[in-house]
């Protein structure tokens, strides 16, 4: 019901609503209807109440609910059902309990991480409300094998929603998005699966849109950065969101029909930050140095190592 009201508010921006006209369009009482104004107020939204005129939305919050994202929203089913928290241990994790039961491309979004992880076992920092912590949950049919490579979707995703609002970023393969070098986003994906078949994929994406120098460890300064910091600007969190949602069915939709992600792996490669430079590939205790050449049809990094052999890397740490 509070959604319901929200709607209507939105939906008549430049009109005061009476709270007659509220409780007769739902059918609930104008206490009922003040007392879910009163929550909407709690939860940020400016709304002016004037006696014998009625509700008019003033303002709305920083906040990424569906009701707040949904306008630009032009998906089919990724990002149609949001799991939205204040706080949460880490999205991912929630993702992970849900997702048997949950439909494809359900996502768990929160302001606040008090344990993101990354990859490796990392902790991800998670500013509240000031970045886009999300984990979106996919069933494929695919191969598990051809997992790995969605990921790059992922990236693709992010890397397209940034341009639409006039940012140029890199992706550095297989899983982050940096600006000049530094990473202002991570992608941590995980898989439950049996031999040849997938139960669901999770998909972590954490992207560092509006954190400031203060928000970092000491030791992430030099590798990480914000879109805020990157742009000196503060950035439309909501809008942002809306656009890794639509891109992130664009180019998911061909791989779920048909294993093709070609339209993603042209995108990682024209903004790769890896492509002509000089890499080093982390596989546990090994570290080997090369030359990244390319990124495969397949969605692996071809590198040249210096004993001059050509290899066709599936996954791993890399550091350029
Ligand atoms: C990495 O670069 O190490 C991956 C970072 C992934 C961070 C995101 S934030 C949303 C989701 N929830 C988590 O706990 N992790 C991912």
């Amino acid at each position: 019901m509070k959604n319901k009201i929200l709607k209507l508010l939105k939906n008549n921006k430049e009109e005061f609503l009476s709270g007659e006209k509220i409780s007769e369009e739902f059918g609930v009482t104008r206490s009922a209807i003040w007392k879910y104004i009163n929550t909407l107020k709690e939860e940020g939204y400016e709304i002016e109440s004037v006696s014998r005129k009625g509700y008019r939305i003033i303002s709305e919050p920083d906040i990424l609910t569906y009701e707040e994202v949904e306008n630009d929203l032009n998906t089919s089913f990724i990002g149609r059902n949001i799991y939205y928290f204040n706080t949460i241990s880490s999205t991912n994790i929630k993702a992970k309990e849900i997702a048997l039961k949950e439909l494809e491309g359900t996502v768990v979004i929160a302001e606040d991480q008090t344990t993101g992880k990354g990859r490796l076992g990392r902790d991800w920092v998670s500013s509240k409300g000031r970045g886009i912590w999300m984990s979106i949950i996919l069933k494929p049919e695919a191969d598990p094998i051809k997992v790995a490579k969605i990921t790059l979707i992922g990236a693709a995703a992010v890397n397209k929603a940034l341009e639409d609002i006039g940012i140029k970023s890199q992706i550095k393969w297989p899983n982050d998005v940096v600006i000049n070098g530094k990473k202002i986003c991570g992608i941590l994906t995980e898989m439950n699966c049996e031999l040849n078949m997938i139960n669901y994929v999770v998909m972590g994406i954490g992207i560092n849109v509006n954190l400031q120098e203060e928000d970092f460890p000491k030791n992430l300064i030099d590798k990480a950065t914000s879109l805020k910091i990157a742009e000196k600007r503060e950035i439309n969190r909501k809008k942002l969101l809306a656009n890794i949602l639509n891109r992130f069915e664009e180019f998911y939709i061909p791989f779920k029909n048909s294993d093709d992600i070609s339209k993603a792996i042209e995108i990682c490669r024209e903004n790769s930050a890896l492509i002509n430079k000089e890499v080093s590939i982390i596989k546990g205790e090994e570290i080997k140095t090369g030359k990244a050449l390319d990124i495969n049809e397949e969605g692996k990094l071809v590198v040249m190592f210096e004993n001059g052999i050509v290899e066709n890397i599936f996954s791993g740490e890399v550091s350029v």
